[in-house]
């Protein structure tokens, strides 16, 4: 197993490196790659930690000798937040980036599974189906936009708020990757009940949890540990699958059966390539049920402006 990872030397990379250097099963192979010259000098770092995983250092303009042989990519290049901006105002920065490394990516490992991190990861994902379209090479099975740190998020809160064993909470978010496409499932949440108010407030405190680190890190940029963190958990749930592993199911952001939009979050089952299945997400309380048909125009219009980038 090779996996690469774009944007290695940022705060999520060097994060996420050093949990896949420690985490990855024996033998893989760690590719990072950054335009910032410090990265093979990351890998040099990593190297010595006493674990069965190769790392190597990539930097430059140019990635694809990061990419040859890789089996999953997973891209966190690009800027970060700072307070007072959205998401989307990252767009202009980051799509650029996106397209080119995708396009890399398509030329040089075409079967891999690709992760994206990078925001708005509502669009950039969109981008990135629209350059592997372009190349001819676009398998829905294998473009995910993570958004397990939504996931882990919800579960930590919920955890916190109720009371209980965190290993043992799971909650499903469904949508996208930006305010109220984000729809962590509550109704579902196994022993735990809401009251509306709530269930009103844990979904805000969902929703804005990025922010709530913006604002921490006061001008420092946004999530890192926690999305390194998340970035592993969906990364080893990749290679589960393709290690033929059962039932493998994590959320992301993918192309599923286009009921509410092109590209949904909902739970997958990870397999040998890719996707397995789009999973039903089950029954949506009346609370949830409006959040999902009120975000949908919001998250339409992100998509659009993707395919839009790219034509
Ligand atoms: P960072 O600034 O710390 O790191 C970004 C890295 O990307 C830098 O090392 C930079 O050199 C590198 N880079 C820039 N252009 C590049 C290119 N063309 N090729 C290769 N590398 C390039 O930022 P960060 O905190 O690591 O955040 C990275 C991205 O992840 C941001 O867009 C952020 O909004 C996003 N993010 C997403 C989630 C999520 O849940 N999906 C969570 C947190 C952050
Ligand atoms: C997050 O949810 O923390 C990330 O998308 C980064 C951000 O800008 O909020």
């Amino acid at each position: 197993m090779k996996v690469a990872v774009l944007g290695a030397a940022g705060g999520i990379g060097q994060a996420l490196a050093l949990l896949l250097k420690n985490r990855l099963p024996a033998g893989a192979e760690l590719s990072l790659y950054d335009i910032a010259p410090v990265t093979p000098g990351v890998a040099v770092d990593l190297s010595h930690i006493p674990t069965d995983v190769k790392v190597k250092g990539f930097s430059g303009e140019d990635p694809t000798p990061a990419l040859v042989g890789a089996d999953v990519v997973l891209i966190s290049a690009g800027v970060a937040r700072k307070p007072g901006m959205d998401r989307s105002d990252l767009f202009n920065i980051n799509a650029g980036i996106v397209r080119n490394l995708i396009e890399k990516c398509a030329a040089t490992c075409p079967k891999a599974l690709i992760g994206i991190i990078t925001n708005p990861v509502n669009t950039t994902v969109a981008i990135a189906a629209e350059v592997l379209k372009k190349a001819g090479v676009y398998d829905k099975h294998r473009l995910f936009g993570i958004t397990t740190l939504d996931v882990i998020r919800a579960e930590t809160f919920v955890a916190e708020a109720k009371g209980l064993n965190v290993d043992n909470v799971r909650v499903n978010v469904i949508g996208g990757h930006s305010g109220t496409t984000i729809l962590p499932l509550l109704s579902q949440v196994e022993g735990a009940s809401f009251t509306e108010e709530e269930v009103a407030a844990m979904t805000k405190r969902i929703q804005n949890a990025g922010t709530e680190v913006v604002e921490a890190k006061a001008g420092g940029g946004s999530a890192t540990l926690s999305m390194g963190q998340a970035a592993c958990r969906f990364g080893l749930s990749l290679i589960k699958g393709l290690q033929g592993e059962a039932n493998v199911i994590e959320c992301a952001y993918v192309e599923g059966n286009g009921e509410h939009a092109t590209f949904f979050a909902q739970p997958v089952h990870l397999g040998k390539n890719g996707i397995e299945a789009v999973l039903d997400y089950g029954k949506l309380s009346a609370f949830e049920q409006e959040a999902m048909e009120s975000m949908l125009d919001t998250l339409k219009a992100d998509i659009q402006l993707g395919i839009e980038f790219v034509k």
